[in-house]
């Protein structure tokens, strides 16, 4: 949830440090801080608030030295105070150190060291890993951290400085991410490409127990037992254009114009058309045993547990395999009994999401085979899964997931397809799904031509405290979407529930000033939405319909109407959660919400 970037090279570490934090500031923004290594001194500052703060503070001291490590935090330990924030130091100010993760055992670390006569400067765990550091330092830096290591319970990415060790950084890694960037004129290490990615595509990731040794020339890797590492950089697709407004005011807004290049990417080079039959290599390793696959367990978190609920839908339509959702968080503690042959898939845009990756762990000890629908190439969950599929949506920075959503469910309709015309679907069937994939960008890029008609929607409604979102059968899960983001990035209250559950308690709530977005496009349960939202016009609530072009019956009861085209009814939700998203997006930007980096939230969620 924090960012971690550091630097060794030969330009001044200042404005690279900088830069970075301001690209991972969408991963946790309540403090920030650096330090930077002069070959003498260490100077380190931190501030409240935005990295802006920072920037601002430091705008007119001249900080000399091209080694630093910086860090943006999301508080776990700790208010967001200066003292809290990283790095943090030990006793003689020798080490500085920035974490992400949490040591779990800090509380008896602490009373030890504070019985050693170590005065603590801070409320956060972070500060004993400075001081224990401190302590085991003999000359070498990467021995004090592996010796550390040992003595920490929990999970952590950190990045070391000491005054003594003046060429070099040390980083480390057990659960929380860790990337190493090789460039021409130094080294960098960040807990996500998007720090670096403007200096170099070149990565090398740092796994579980494993610490590197950074300097401008070179990098070592090694084992927490002290076991030599060799691990070549792989070339990552991410631009430095992907992480630039690019003349939109909010990255919010630019990824949800970009998802007809995304939904593309998430098929490129992977349809036979001719076949009705998706070509996904990635999971060729498991495909004997998939293939027969009956039984299968979606887990994820948030938005991406919605694109799961889509997908329940999606393969008992197209395939003969039952299929469990379940919230990763909520799945880790259950006693799990798998039956034969049973997939547990992942769906994480980050595959950092720590519920997510424990859940896929305690999985694996259960017999279930892993697969992932991930976003990040060479993430946790990529890598502890036995075969997957990318999304290869690029680099998503607004907070709120959009582009990443509509690539999972992409991905989802394909996985599906595929194992469907292995067990059931007919050759027309399959080619009928794919033409209708393959129709989706154009059709997602017509919704998206109706934004001033959604915003101006929104303007109608952004004042209303309330919200509702109905949907049934494949919408449902829309519904949930819609309201989450809605509260995500507007701070209005939204509930999204099964239309058919309305009667059953919600219907309570309807009065004129509480909108209702009615997911209706014409499907096999079209008659069913329209009953529903007749309910909620007799009780005089709005009611904004998102309905198939073309459909006059529905203008007769609805205030408002945002249309999508025409598509089959289980790939409704990729051009029905377009509007839900533009509808937030506006409410937001009518309310001057900070749209990207909304309050509290954070867009890697790597803590329990
Ligand atoms: C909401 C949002 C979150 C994430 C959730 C899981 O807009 O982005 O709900 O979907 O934190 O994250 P990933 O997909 O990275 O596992």
């Amino acid at each position: 949830m924090c960012g971690i970037v550091c630097y060794v090279g030969s330009k001044p570490a200042k404005p690279i440090l900088l830069e970075g934090l301001k690209q991972l500031e969408y991963r946790g923004y309540d403090s920030s801080g650096l330090a930077i290594h002069d070959g003498t001194h260490i100077e380190c500052h931190r501030e409240v608030g935005k990295i802006a703060e920072l920037e601002r503070k430091l705008n007119n001291m001249d900080i000399k030295g091209s080694i630093g490590i910086a860090h943006t935090r999301w508080a776990t330990h700790g208010e967001p105070t200066e003292e809290n924030a990283h790095p943090h130091r030990d006793q003689d100010g020798n080490v500085f150190v920035i974490h992400n993760g949490i040591i779990e055992n800090y509380h008896s670390l602490k009373k030890r060291l504070e019985k050693e006569g170590i005065t603590f400067r801070s409320e956060t765990d972070t500060e004993v890993l400075a001081h224990l550091i401190g302590l085991n330092f003999d000359g070498s830096l990467s021995e004090a951290v592996r010796k550390t290591m040992s003595q920490v319970i929990g999970t952590f990415g950190i990045a070391v400085i000491h005054r003594q060790s003046p060429g070099e950084i040390v980083v480390a890694r057990r659960g929380s991410p860790l990337i190493i960037g090789v460039s021409e004129d130094g080294h960098f290490a960040a807990s996500d490409v998007a720090a670096m990615v403007r200096y170099t595509n070149k990565v090398v990731h740092l796994q579980d127990n494993e610490l590197a040794t950074l300097t401008v020339k070179d990098f070592s890797m090694s084992t927490a037992q002290a076991k030599p590492i060799e691990r070549s950089a792989e070339t990552v697709e991410w631009r430095a254009e992907d992480a630039d407004l690019n003349g939109f005011p909010h990255f919010m807004l630019k990824e949800i114009y970009e998802q007809p290049e995304t939904i593309k990417n998430a098929m490129r080079g992977r349809l036979e058309t001719g076949e009705g039959v998706p070509k996904l290599g990635g999971i060729m390793p498991v495909w004997d045993k998939l293939k027969d696959s009956r039984h299968m367990v979606i887990v994820a978190c948030g938005t991406s547990y919605y694109a799961g609920c889509v997908g329940r839908y999606v393969f008992e339509k197209l395939t003969e395999i039952d299929v469990e959702v379940e919230l990763a968080s909520e799945f880790r503690y259950r006693k799990l009994n798998f039956a034969p042959n049973t997939f547990v898939i992942a769906i994480s845009q980050s595959g950092e999401t720590a519920d997510t990756l424990a859940a896929i762990r305690e999985a694996k000890r259960k017999g279930a085979g892993l697969l992932g629908i991930v976003n990040v190439v060479g993430s946790s969950i990529s890598r502890d899964t036995d075969a997957g599929v990318y999304n290869h949506a690029g680099p998503e920075i607004g907070v709120a997931s959009t582009k990443i959503f509509t690539s999972q469910l992409t991905v989802l309709n394909l996985l599906a397809i595929l194992l469907g015309r292995h067990q059931k679907l007919s050759l027309t069937e399959g080619v009928e799904a794919i033409r209708a994939l393959e129709a989706l960008p154009d059709q997602v890029a017509n919704v998206l031509s109706q934004a001033n008609h959604i915003q101006a929607i929104a303007e109608k409604y952004y004042k209303c405290d309330n919200w509702l979102y109905l949907g049934r059968k494949y919408n449902y899960p829309i519904a949930m979407e819609g309201a989450l983001k809605l509260k995500e990035v507007s701070y209005i209250h939204a509930e999204g529930y099964p239309a058919g559950e309305m009667k059953h308690g919600p219907i309570a709530l309807i009065n004129p000033d509480m909108p209702t977005v009615a997911i209706a496009p014409r499907d096999e349960i079209y008659e069913k939405m329209l009953s529903n939202i007749q309910e909620v016009k007799s009780r005089r609530g709005p009611v904004i319909a998102i309905a198939t072009q073309g459909d006059e019956r529905i203008r007769e009861v609805a205030d408002d109407v945002i249309e999508i085209p025409q598509t089959l009814s289980f790939l409704n939700p990729i051009l029905a959660v377009v509007p839900c998203q533009l509808l937030s997006y506006y409410c937001a930007s009518f309310l001057n919400r900070d749209i990207d980096k909304p309050r509290n939230l954070a867009k890697s969620v790597t803590v329990e």
